[in-house]
């Protein structure tokens, strides 16, 4: 849901070149975040270069351009603003176009310089480059504002405005932002008689104003190659990075590094850090309320308590704060796409390492070589309270809820406590009970779903334990709970989740482990899930190899109106899950359905022009799902069947249906195993169909507002 980056290179003298490649490189990371629109910020020092397009470039709307030079102080540098509706590749080749036309020499050196840059998932305005980002507070730009979040209020601050006289240009609710900016800085300066209100004081006392959520990078002329960033709801986190540093090196946990040097240093703002990690691995996250100020080199963080100090009325109540930095555990060659064509392909083919990854050092072996018990160190305080709950509840949205589906059977087998499902939005909506006696599990890749977060805070409030499974270490998620477990599945960029879906789902499996009794009656069926877990890589390895075969099979499905997936028990998931697979990525309709309602209204549809997958691996529901094949054979449904190895003939007597075996493994893990031929399908139908893979359309991954 957008994806906000700055950079800023202090005494280190980059050419504006470099600085816009930084720039749309950082942009280019985040562009699963948002494709809809996109737009940077940089500085001219060179007045007649760019009077001839004027100050803000808007490359489709060059008759609305600002003329409004006089404006700016002849001293000062000018903000050039660029934005442009589509990809980042269209906003390259507008500015590169731009470049061109305004001889705006690329080769300018700048020993201090601050950018900011935004990629935009369109929730407020149609995408155009009015509504892209930077916002600006009017003509001449003193204040520009890149955004990731949505602000609630913005209707109520708009009117006031308005009535102040100011005009606004855009649909976004963005753009009350920089207005209010310069609405405070203008009534300080009023009172003062000169600027003596600093950068931070007029973005707290903006942040005093703003409800919802928000990430903020602020850039304005008045206080040139500073740049300051808040946030609160939305993730936002700080790079720095010194010359000479290796990605590998050391942490710098020292506060003073922060401090105002003169050493050379180079900074990054960016909504996650895959757009950092190029650069350096040395990060701060910064926490909701925080405000962090750089100038001169130096990086000041102060805390604003949104709660406390909303109506305080004092311009600078903020307090200081230390922070050390932490560094990224994380490789850029995993942001990369490697041998692959798409982020999505390869992380499919990814999963037998992301899975290792998940298991790694939580399974203990026993004396005979076998693994023997589960050790998810995020819990072991708190298993005593989860086991003695009255009920576990699963809350999470989309692919993370259909993993906790896929898991619920083996946790109410072997935790013995009642467990319900909760897709977040709806929770919400319903204000549905959560007790002080309930375990309620957020699942979440992101760690940052806006849903997901509201329900967790929903949760919260009900006095409920809070347990996290998320991939995003330092996420909203993972710091707002009370203990969790990170399911360590690497970076995953395609929007449509897959590695994610089948890590959390061991992740799960292993917390019913955690949480359930080791009694003599059930050793024999948790050492299988155990023995099943160590070798699960290996049956993705081998699933993966129907790569081909499910090529051949999206070629005949290529022209389908509609997909459905039949699926029971454990793979009633996996249904649901297929589905939204292929629906997100390929474009095409289809549903998961759950077998056992198929006689009370979905059989309508059959036919023999409709293609049906089902899912009919062997476990204590096959007997009905060979009933269900039978009815739908009946009706000349085009059938698909995933089945156990070796199981064709009892699912597909006499060649009646297409078949693919996948290997049998335990029947809890069964989901995993099982949905990879259809990530598969999904990824080779839109690839055959001519659709984005990795970032379809309408959609974008971290969906940070509600
Ligand atoms: C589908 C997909 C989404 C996400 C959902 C929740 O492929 O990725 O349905 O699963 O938006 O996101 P997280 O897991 O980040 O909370």
């Amino acid at each position: 849901m957008c994806g906000i980056f700055a950079y800023l290179n202090y005494n280190v003298p980059r050419e504006r070149r470099y600085i816009l490649e930084v720039l749309f490189n950082g942009l280019t990371r985040l562009e699963y975040r948002g494709y809809d629109s996109a737009g940077i910020c940089i500085d001219s020092s060179n007045l007649a270069s760019i009077s001839n397009a004027g100050i803000c470039i808007d490359s489709s709307d060059l008759a609305s351009v600002s003329k409004d030079l006089s404006k700016v102080p002849s001293n000062s540098v000018r903000p050039l603003v660029f934005r442009q509706e589509g990809n980042i590749k269209k906003l390259v080749k507008s500015v590169s176009e731009e470049v061109a036309a305004t001889d705006l020499n690329l080769e300018e050196l700048f020993p201090v310089h601050a950018g900011i840059a935004h990629t935009r998932w369109a929730t407020h305005g149609e995408p155009a480059p009015r509504n892209s980002h930077p916002q600006s507070s009017g003509a001449g730009n003193e204040f520009l504002v890149v955004h990731n979040g949505v602000v609630t209020n913005y209707e109520v601050l708009k009117e006031t405005l308005v009535r102040n006289g100011f005009t606004f240009d855009s649909e976004t609710d963005t753009e009350v932002i920089p207005k209010l900016a310069k609405y405070v800085f203008d009534k300080a300066n009023e009172a003062e008689g000169d600027q003596s209100v600093t950068f931070t004081e007029v973005v707290i006392e903006v942040m005093r104003h703003l409800e919802g959520a928000y990430a903020l990078l602020f850039k304005s002329w008045h206080y040139p190659n500073e740049l300051v960033a808040c946030k609160r709801g939305s993730p936002l986190i700080l790079g720095v990075k010194e010359p000479n540093e290796h990605t590998n090196s050391k942490p710098l946990y020292d506060p003073k590094f922060l401090k105002k040097t003169d050493e050379p240093k180079e900074l990054f703002f960016s909504s996650d850090a895959n757009a950092v990690v190029e650069h350096t691995k040395n990060v701060l996250v910064i926490e909701d309320g925080e405000v962090v100020h750089i100038k001169d080199g130096g990086v000041t963080i102060l805390r604003f308590d949104h709660g406390k100090d909303k109506h305080s009325g004092n311009l600078t109540r903020a307090d200081s704060v230390q922070r050390a930095l932490s560094v990224l555990d994380m490789e850029v060659e995993q942001i990369n796409k490697g041998n692959y064509e798409h982020y999505m392909q390869k992380e499919i083919h990814e999963q037998p390492e992301s899975l290792r990854t998940t298991m790694r050092g939580r399974l203990i072996r026993g004396g005979s070589c076998k693994a023997k018990t589960v050790l998810l160190g995020g819990l072991k305080d708190h298993l005593k309270t989860i086991r003695r709950s009255r009920r576990i509840v699963f809350i999470g949205c989309g692919t993370s809820y259909n993993a906790a589906l896929a898991a619920r059977p083996i946790l109410e087998e072997l935790s013995g406590v009642p467990v319900t499902m909760e897709v977040a939005s709806d929770l919400l909506d319903r204000q549905g009970p959560i007790y002080r006696e309930d375990t309620a599990v957020f699942v979440s890749q992101s760690g940052e779903t806006a849903d997901t977060l509201h329900a967790l805070q929903y949760a919260q409030e009900n006095g409920a334990l809070c347990v996290g499974i998320t991939n995003t270490v330092g996420s909203a998620i993972s710091r707002n709970t009370h203990c969790g477990v990170h399911i360590n599945a690497g970076c995953e960029i395609g929007v449509a989740s897959t590695k994610a879906y089948t890590s959390q789902i061991v992740v799960m499996a292993m917390l019913a482990l955690a949480i359930g009794g080791d009694t003599i009656s059930n050793q024999a069926r948790r050492e299988a899930i155990i023995d099943g877990l160590v070798d699960l890589p290996n049956k993705v390895r081998e699933v993966l190899k129907l790569d081909e075969e499910m090529k051949d099979l999206a070629k005949l499905l290529i022209a389908e109106q509609s997909l459905l997936v039949f699926g029971r028990g454990y793979n009633y998931a996996t249904a649901l899950e297929g589905a939204l697979k292929v629906k997100e990525v390929a474009l095409m309709h289809s549903e998961g359905i759950l077998a056992g309602e198929m006689k009370h209204g979905p059989l309508a549809l059959v036919d023999e022009n409709l293609s049906i997958v089902v899912i009919a691996t062997h476990d204590t529901c096959f007997s009905k799902q060979q009933s269900v094949i039978q009815q739908l054979h009946a009706r000349k449904g085009r059938l698909i069947v995933i089945c156990s190895k070796g199981k064709a003939s009892m699912v597909c007597p006499s060649g009646s249906c297409r078949a693919i075996e996948v290997p049998q493994v335990e029947d809890c893990l069964q989901p995993v195993v099982n949905i990879v031929p259809l990530q598969l399908l999904a990824y080779h139908l839109t690839v055959l169909r001519g659709y984005n893979v990795d970032q379809p359309r309408n959609l974008a991954k971290s969906v940070t507002t509600q």
